[in-house]
């Protein structure tokens, strides 16, 4: 949700850097782009509507600079229009910021501002940032941006540059910022990828920590107590391979197919580890699984594997609504968070609600230092490599896997689990072979042109409907819901004319005849039935065969979900990497 990259280097050739790394953060927000980069005239802008991937640096003969700060945009406070676009700028164009998160107050700043004078030519939260850290400007710009930040409210992560200071100054709260340390030149990004064809070599940058950089020095310091902080380097072990398409036409295809080796990645764990967690869900009195969209869906699936693996009762909740189960949290609670990119703002809030109450904090995430990651009593990652695609598609399937092998190693069958997943990682390894993935994309084009669609499934493959609902609608626009298979007949069946599709998701458990009666019921009322299952059934108008995968089918049933949303994109021409109105790492509550 928004990107930024910025970078200080002895070479005079930053802008083209700049705007290279930035179309690595594209899947962040593409709404708008926009650069500053100084150099003997003062700061350059250039902003435009639209995506970066666009736009040749090349071609754009930028002039020489060795400092430069950029943005990709996310809309949430003004419309999509250049004027809101970052970098935003002081009147004297002396001082550019950039910024991604969600400044509160920023009304009442704005105010402030104007009401000494400042005119503002944006509708954005940012602009208040620029006007605020000029109007402390007598203080010197480090302690002017210390000044500024020190009276939001919200969560933020910016970078800023002024005309007279050979230096760019970040600071952080709650939304992600990363320093990288190249040869003779350092980067501040949202994301790694944005830097990773130059260097590999990290520092975290935590909350309320301010950072000074040059091309070879770098200083932090506590936006709290004001002094001085050691920072470790980090080699961190994505190769530029893993943050590109290859041969791929899109980033959710190669994601699509990084599954034949994520999911065995994903459970390959220390046993160690995975009994620490193991005991100490057991020892803990309640246990809230929390998550966001299709992390979510991995949570809410999760309360069918520890019923039914575990045989343990554990609650789920959507992590923006967890802060009203308050006053269910004890110091012996276990809060278990399920994210992606260990970014995103309703899970940290959730967290830092149940950090209120004392509760312990467990994660499962994908990004090493991620900010939800550094926050957890114990972190768990999914080494699925970077999900540049916004649908999110092999971390839910490595999410997914992980939690299961949890649930079996609380009923004491961890062996037991890794047997069943491993043989899982290879079902999914022979599901992505080119027949099948031409047979998806065969019904896919028979459904493109449909309107609505339903999907149903039943125990674990519950969730998964609701899941499938989320990638259909996000990548394809076609109106998509996913049920309980029972629930159709309290309402929904109301929807079901003359070839309406629906998807039904069968188990390989006891929940099979069930689902499948609930789609002769279907059947009845017109439906079209798409069966995904291990076996075929009389009802179905088409079939995708999936292997039989016992407690695990919700992983085997995603794969095909994922190739149809997919290619239902690709069939009403959009873009299945960039869903409309969407951005991957959601750092605004
Ligand atoms: C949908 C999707 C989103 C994310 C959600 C949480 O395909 O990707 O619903 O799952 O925004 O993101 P993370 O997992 O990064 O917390």
């Amino acid at each position: 949700m928004c990107g930024i990259f910025a970078c200080i280097s002895k070479d005079n050739k930053t802008a083209v850097k700049v705007i290279n790394g930035l179309k690595k953060l594209e899947y962040r927000g593409y709404d708008s782009w926009g650069i500053s980069y100084k150099n003997a005239n003062g700061i350059n802008v250039v902003k435009e509507v639209g995506k970066i991937s666009a736009f040749d640096p090349e071609e754009a003969n930028f002039a020489d600079s060795n400092v430069a700060i950029a943005h990709t945009r996310w809309a949430t406070h003004g419309g999509v229009e250049v004027r809101n676009a970052h970098p935003h700028l002081n009147k004297e164009n002396t001082i550019a910021v950039v910024h991604n998160g969600i400044i509160e107050n920023y009304i009442e700043l704005k105010n402030e501002l104007i009401k000494k004078g400042y005119e503002f030519k944006s509708d954005t939260d940012t602009e208040v940032i620029v006007q605020m850290i000029d109007s402390y400007m007598d203080f010197g710009f480090e302690k002017a941006i210390e000044k500024t930040v020190a009276r939001f409210e919200g969560r933020f992560a910016i970078v800023v540059i002024d005309k007279n200071a050979d230096e760019i100054i970040a600071c952080r709260r709650g939304s992600p910022l990363i320093l990288g340390v190249g040869k003779e030149e350092t980067f501040i990004a949202s994301d790694i990828p944005a830097f990773l064809s130059h260097t590999n070599v990290v520092n975290y940058i935590d909350d309320d920590e301010m950072v000074k950089i040059t091309s070879s020095e770098r200083h932090f310091y506590s936006l709290r107590t004001g002094d001085e902080i050691q920072k470790r380097d980090i080699q961190i072990e994505w190769n530029i391979e893993d943050a590109e398409k290859g041969d791929f036409t899109h980033f959710m295809l190669k994601e699509i197919f990084d599954q034949k080796e994520t999911v065995q990645r994903a459970v390959d764990q220390s046993d160690e580890e995975i009994m620490a967690v193991a005991e100490k869900i057991k020892k803990s009195k309640g246990v809230f699984f929390v998550g966001c969209g299709t992390a979510g869906k991995v949570a809410k699936a999760g309360e069918y594997f520890f019923a039914h693996v575990a045989k343990r009762h554990v609650n789920f909740a959507p992590a923006s609504e967890f802060p009203l189960f308050h006053n269910f949290l004890l110091p012996e609670t276990l809060v278990f968070a399920i994210s992606q990119s260990g970014e995103t703002a309703d899970v940290l809030e959730a967290l830092e609600v149940a950090q209120k109450a004392g509760s312990t904090v467990f994660s499962l995430t994908n990004v090493v230092g991620s900010s939800i990651a550094r926050k957890s009593d114990i972190s768990l990652f999914i080494k699925a490599g970077p999900e540049k695609a916004v649908a999110s598609t092999k971390a839910a399937t490595s999410q997914l896997a992980l939690l299961l092998l949890i649930a079996y190693a609380v009923a004491g069958k961890l062996e037991e689990g890794k047997k069943l997943l491993l043989e899982i990682s290879s079902n999914v390894n022979d599901l992505l072979n080119p027949r099948f993935v031409a047979h998806t994309e065969s019904v896919a084009k028979k459904i493109a042109h449909k309107d609505n669609l339903f999907i149903i499934g039943k125990g674990v493959n519950y969730p998964m409907a609701e899941e499938s609902a989320i990638k259909i609608q996000e990548v394809s626009q076609i109106h998509a819901e996913g049920f309980a298979g029972g629930e159709l007949k309290h309402g929904p069946i109301a929807m079901i004319e003359e070839g309406t599709p629906c998807l039904v998701l069968v188990g390989d458990d006891e929940s099979k005849q069930e689902i499948v009666s609930n789609a002769i019921e279907l059947k009845s009322r017109g439906a079209m039935i798409i069966g995904i299952a291990s076996e075929k059934h009389d009802c179905f108008d088409e079939f995708i065969r999936v292997p039989e995968s016992g407690v695990a089918s919700c992983i085997t049933n995603l794969i095909p979900i994922q190739l149809l949303s997919f290619y239902l994109g690709v069939e009403r021409g959009l873009d299945p990497d960039m869903p409309r109105n969407l951005a991957k790492s959601v750092t605004v509550k």
